[in-house]
């Protein structure tokens, strides 16, 4: 497999190691992109106020807002049904999307967590009004009062601010964007944007943390990535539906969120094709020619995958509705490698059909090995859950990362609750043992929060979690819907 330049050189400079998986790339020497928590009922924006959809408890990597810590038991088999949200990481990007169009751009299965309330903010900076009708509604207004600038103190909490990128740009020529943060599993560039949306005659400045980018009309371009990056896909897409011509991305992200954003502009006149595949082809319309749409954000599969991987500890049977098996196919198969048993399959959800997963475990788990790749791969958003199922499974899997080389942070809390894991480089070698045991673990990031509470499940006594803002920032009621299917799990509030 080809690998990230970018990661190569990490790994190679700080990590020692030099293998299969992320060689290739070096040789092909290739540039990667080349020429050819709940928000307030009824709350209003303010341009410049506070939080604008509810309370903002997240901060990206910095102090725990909320003091709160999650308890969690290993609670025997889990038994029950749950409703799986809609996913964080295409609801962001559909937020930004109603920068494209006059009007109210409507969103439903909206999730209630910290990043919906941050995008929201950060929108509402820049000149949307942005409400929440009902729990799981967010409306967008563009009435065009719009200054194109994404300040620091907003983007620096939220890596989907660079979302706003592409549509500032293509409908409105100019953006001065605060240069988004990393995370806590690693730096996380956006030079294949930044190259995309030059391509296409943007010209971009950067000065004192901030990236300015003009263009008087983004052009159509073909554009290639050797890499096929999510954010920057959804970024050179929401530039290129109202650029002059055509725009082909060869090598585009095929995620469902991709997926999803793409069908909103579609439904907002857009005109696109290829989509879910490799090469989307995007033919643009005028800049004022988009007009708003309502759309039901996709669910999540992350948040699926971790409800399933709640019951493979705990054993039980689970039904989840609004849960995509489609989407997360290379996960679910892993799955019924370790010894889960997944059924896919429709159910009403009011008066919706919606596809639904049926899971049953016995609670013991065969090891596999595993590794990270873009769609249709395993995606990285996985792993956590997945070495800590591995911690408590019979035989040694070794999981390979190959997007984030920082991703193993939380294995040392793991290690802290008893699981035997050794790391070299982008590997983790997983001894499984029958069971963790309970202490007080920290969540570094979302993904890894969430593996804390699966590993708290399955460890004997008590597991406390803190910074549980990280959870918050992409769980919607992760506690609520753990405990309603028979967890013992509590939160209590700092
Ligand atoms: N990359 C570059 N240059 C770029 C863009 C990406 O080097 O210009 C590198 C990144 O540093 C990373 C890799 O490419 O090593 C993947 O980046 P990608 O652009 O695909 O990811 P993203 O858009 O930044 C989204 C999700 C992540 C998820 C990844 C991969 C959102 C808001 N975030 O990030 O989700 O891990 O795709 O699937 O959509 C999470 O939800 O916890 C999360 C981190």
């Amino acid at each position: 497999m080809c690998g990230r330049l970018r990661v190569v050189t990490w790994v190679v400079r700080h990590e020692n190691f030099g293998d299969d998986v992320l060689t290739g790339r070096e040789r092909c020497g290739a540039s990667r992109v080349s020429g050819g928590p709940g928000g307030a009922q009824g709350a209003l924006s303010d341009r410049h106020g506070g939080s604008i959809l509810g309370s903002v408890t997240s901060d990206l990597g910095g102090p725990d807002l909320t003091g709160d810590r999650i308890e969690v038991r290993s609670s025997g088999p889990l038994d029950g049904t749950l409703v799986v949200p809609g996913a964080k990481n295409s609801v962001l990007k559909l937020m930004a999307a109603a920068l494209l169009c006059d009007g109210t751009t409507r969103l439903t299965n909206v999730p209630r967590i910290a990043d919906v309330d941050i995008m929201g903010d950060l929108l509402a900076h820049i000149g949307l009004r942005v409400s929440r009708p009902s729990p799981d509604r967010v409306e967008l207004t563009n009435d065009g009062n719009i200054t194109p600038e994404a300040p620091y103190r907003l983007v620096e909490r939220i890596r989907a601010s660079i979302n706003v990128l592409g549509p500032l740009l293509g409908r409105y020529g100019r953006v001065v964007l605060s240069m988004p943060g990393g995370d806590d599993f690693g730096s996380r560039p956006i030079d294949m944007h930044i190259e995309g949306l030059r391509m296409m005659g943007a010209e971009f400045k950067f000065a004192h943390g901030e990236l300015t980018a003009a263009a008087d009309r983004l052009r159509g371009a073909r554009i290639v990535f050797d890499y096929p990056s999510v954010g920057a896909t959804e970024n050179i897409v929401m530039a290129a539906v109202t650029a002059e011509g055509d725009t082909v991305i060869d090598g585009a992200a095929r995620e469902p969120e991709v997926v999803d954003l793409c069908r909103l502009l579609v439904s907002m006149g857009g005109d696109i094709s290829g989509i879910g595949t490799a090469e989307l082809r995007i033919r643009g319309v005028g800049r004022d020619d988009l007009r708003p749409a309502e759309h039901h954000t996709v669910s999540d599969r992350i948040q699926a995958a971790t409800y399933i991987a709640s019951v493979a500890v705990s054993g039980g049977q689970l039904t989840m509705l609004d849960a995509r098996a489609d989407d997360m196919e290379m996960f679910v198969r892993r799955c019924r490698d370790m010894g889960i048993d997944i059924s896919a399959g429709t159910a009403m959800l009011g008066d919706r059909e919606v596809p639904s997963m049926s899971v049953t475990s016995t609670g013991r788990l065969r090891a596999v090995d595993v590794q990270t790749l873009p769609y249709p791969g395993v995606a990285t958003d996985y792993k956590p859950l997945i070495v800590t199922m591995l911690s408590v499974a019979d035989g040694v899997g070794v999981v390979t990362e190959n997007l984030y080389p920082g991703r193993f942070r939380y294995v040392e809390e793991l290690m802290r609750l008893g699981a035997d894991i050794t790391t070299t480089g982008h590997h983790a070698a997983v001894r499984g043992r029958p069971r963790l045991s309970g202490a007080p673990v920290r969540a570094h990031d979302i993904r890894a929060g969430a593996a804390m509470v699966v590993a708290g499940l399955a460890a004997e006594g008590t597991t406390t979690i803190t910074g549980v803002h990280h959870i918050d920032r992409g769980y919607d009621d992760l506690t609520g819907r753990l405990a309603g299917v028979g967890a013992d799990i509590v939160r209590r509030h700092g």
